[in-house]
């Protein structure tokens, strides 16, 4: 039996006064999905993660994330099920140490202190922060912020995480560290939606790409599909990643597009054994 959606856009629509944003918009996330939203300037990324955290409503069409209609809920609410990362996330901490930052979501949940502490703690480690914990936000480098603000929607332990552009500014070794919280936190079946402009980072890290293009939802399929396909990015203002063009140009069996998979299949194709 199919797993019921963490969450559904039915025709959704939404219009800044005359400026109409999103048009239409229907799909569904499945709990331990991890998705790429993809688009130009403009094609109403950020528009769609404020209708999923319930900070606009839907002017046309429903969101739901499970079986809450965002309608129903106020953002605070619906806290308890959509996490998320916000655009230019570094400048949005607020607290006075790194840690009371991240704890900030569980306690405004109601969870009690030692629990608090518990996620705070959990979500810290996920970030390799745990060594920042004590410090005032502003004395980080704004990548370190980045993952602090990273670190308090984890501690939301939400069915559902939004990111908006959360490699921005991030080197490769913390890309990598985003990475794999990100991996851990969707093996426990959370439903993952991320907003990127980094493609790199989406063909490693996510597996589905959804494209809007002038509001309305113009690809969902397999990333690996999508990111093959230099014809179809290109109008989109997208360049497929490096490796995915290598493996078009050489023409590798079944098109990967991953560093690691890239590699073994090259290594086969010479006949080599690739390093671990
Ligand atoms: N607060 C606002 N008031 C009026 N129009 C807005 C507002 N926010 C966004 N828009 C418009 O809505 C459309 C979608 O914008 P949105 O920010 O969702 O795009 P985006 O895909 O996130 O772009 P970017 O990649 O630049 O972040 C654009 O035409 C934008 O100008
Ligand atoms: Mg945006």
């Amino acid at each position: 039996m199919a797993l019921s959606p963490a969450l559904q856009l039915d025709a959704a629509g939404f219009s800044y006064g005359a400026v109409a944003a999103l048009s239409a918009v229907s799909f569904a996330v499945a709990p331990g999905e991890r998705v790429a939203l993809l688009g130009r300037n403009g094609a109403g990324k950020s528009t769609l993660v404020r209708l999923v955290t319930g900070l606009l409503h839907p002017d046309e069409g429903t969101v739901r994330v499970g079986d809450w209609d965002t309608c129903d809920y106020a953002p605070e609410d619906l806290a308890r099920r959509v996490g998320s990362v916000f655009q230019h996330a570094d400048q949005q901490l607020f607290a006075r140490t790194v840690r009371e930052d991240v704890s900030f979501g569980p306690r405004a949940l109601g969870y009690g202190e030692r629990e608090v502490a518990r996620r705070a703690s959990d979500a810290l480690e996920a970030l390799a922060l745990t060594a920042h914990a004590a410090q005032h936000p502003y004395d980080l480098p704004p990548a370190l912020r980045t993952l602090a603000a990273l670190a308090g929607a984890l501690a939301l332990e939400p069915a559902v995480l939004v990111l908006d552009e959360p490699t921005v500014g991030l080197d490769r070794a913390l890309r990598a560290q985003v990475a794999g919280a990100l991996h851990e936190h969707v093996a426990r079946g959370a439903a993952l939606l991320v907003v990127t402009h980094d493609l790199g980072f989406a063909a490693e890290t996510l597996d589905r790409g959804i494209v809007l293009d002038r509001g309305h939802l113009a690809y969902d399929e397999p990333l690996a599909t999508l990111l093959a396909s230099a014809e179809r990015l290109k109008p989109l203002g997208l360049v497929p990643p490096a490796v995915a063009a290598l493996s078009v140009a050489l023409e590798l069996p079944g098109l990967p597009v991953r560093e690691r998979e890239a590699a073994h299949t090259l290594a086969r194709v010479a006949g080599a054994q690739p390093r671990p």
